[in-house]
């Protein structure tokens, strides 16, 4: 992978942006994006929609990726200063204890917890977050109850693979962002929707696929991978491809698209492997759902630690996914 690409990843995964929260990791891909297609706006909710425009005869195609990460929302500020909160999307305690988190405003907090005698305690509830602020007041004129947190680490390279938070799902923008870059003569119109709100139930790509009326919807997701010591049995791993889902709990791919997108990968030799992903959605279960129904598929970039701050992809699987949109975007999509 090129310096360029990994620091698009880089910035990417590290910009600001929990569900609602967006305005940060919109502000970064808007102005990447810009130069490469013809009409960019923000939707009443928040999504990034861009269009790159194609032949006449050419079908509406709905890009779909998730801009919004996992946070903490702040709901309380005691007297000595110390924050409650509670979980923007799935947030497991256990993973948050000890992490430090970030505001979009720069101040840092700490993730702490009461004493507790069992380790099963440890519940959201009995965690909180300490900014380092001496007493409430001190607390208040950084952070405001309903303020939200990200975690706050940085991006690595591991060999081939690359460790981030919040790789759910800036590395699915990446990858449409590259598309719409790379894409010199697309055979449809392109709408690339850089959804807002996936993490607390498909919010954004809802409405934007309302609005669009897409002919076909595609959706660039992370998924979990079966790969690890003892993990879940699952047919996905890192480095082997591009993951072409056939069944998630939000939607089943339209059977016709999900097959075209195999063949495509098939003739154009890029890596592939079939994914089905037992217990998450994603937001072509909305798009899917839009007015009488759109076909719509889901290409997964496999993911490691999924939901944790250090989110594990493969460079390799990455490319494959890029390669394997742009085919589909130059491609008829007769299916
Ligand atoms: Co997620
Ligand atoms: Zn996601």
């Amino acid at each position: 992978m090129t310096e360029e690409m990994f620091q698009l990843i880089k910035g990417a995964t590290e910009a600001f942006g929990p569900s609602g929260s967006e305005e940060p990791i919109r502000e970064f891909i808007e102005a990447r994006v810009k130069d490469y297609v013809d009409e960019v706006r923000t939707d009443a909710l928040g999504n990034l929609i861009c269009i790159k425009r194609g032949p006449a005869d050419g079908k509406k195609v709905l890009l779909d990726a998730h801009m919004d990460e996992i946070g903490l929302i702040v709901t309380h500020i005691d007297d000595k200063g110390f924050l409650r909160f509670s979980n923007i999307g799935g947030v497991n305690p256990y993973i948050a204890l000890g992490e430090r988190v970030y505001f979009a405003n720069g101040t840092t907090g700490v993730v702490g917890i009461e004493k507790i005698d069992d380790p099963k305690e440890v519940k959201l509830e009995k965690l909180f977050i300490d900014i380092g602020a001496k007493d409430k007041a001190e607390a208040e004129s950084r952070v405001r109850v309903g303020d939200m947190a990200a975690f706050q680490r940085h991006a690595e390279r591991m060999g081939s693979r690359i460790v981030s938070k919040a790789m759910d799902d800036r590395i699915g923008c990446v990858v449409v962002m590259e598309t719409l870059r790379r894409t010199k003569s697309p055979r449809h119109t392109i709408y690339a929707v850089f959804a807002v709100q996936e993490e607390v139930g498909l919010r954004g790509a809802r409405v934007a696929a309302f609005g669009i009326e897409p002919d076909v919807g595609i959706a660039v997701d992370v998924t979990r991978t079966g790969d690890t010591p003892k993990g879940i049995t699952m047919d996905v791993c890192l480095g082997k491809g591009a993951a072409i889902k056939v069944k998630d709990s939000s939607l089943i791919c339209h059977p016709g698209l999900r097959k075209y997108l195999e063949r495509l990968a098939a003739e154009r030799n890029i890596p592939y492997q079939l994914e089905v992903l037992e217990a998450g959605g994603t937001d072509s279960g909305a798009i899917q759902m839009t007015k009488a129904g759109v076909p719509a598929a889901v290409i997964s970039v496999p993911c490691r630690y999924i939901h944790t701050p250090s989110e594990v992809v493969d460079e390799n699987d990455v490319e494959a996914c890029i390669n394997l949109l742009v085919a589909a975007v130059e491609s008829p999509l007769d299916f």
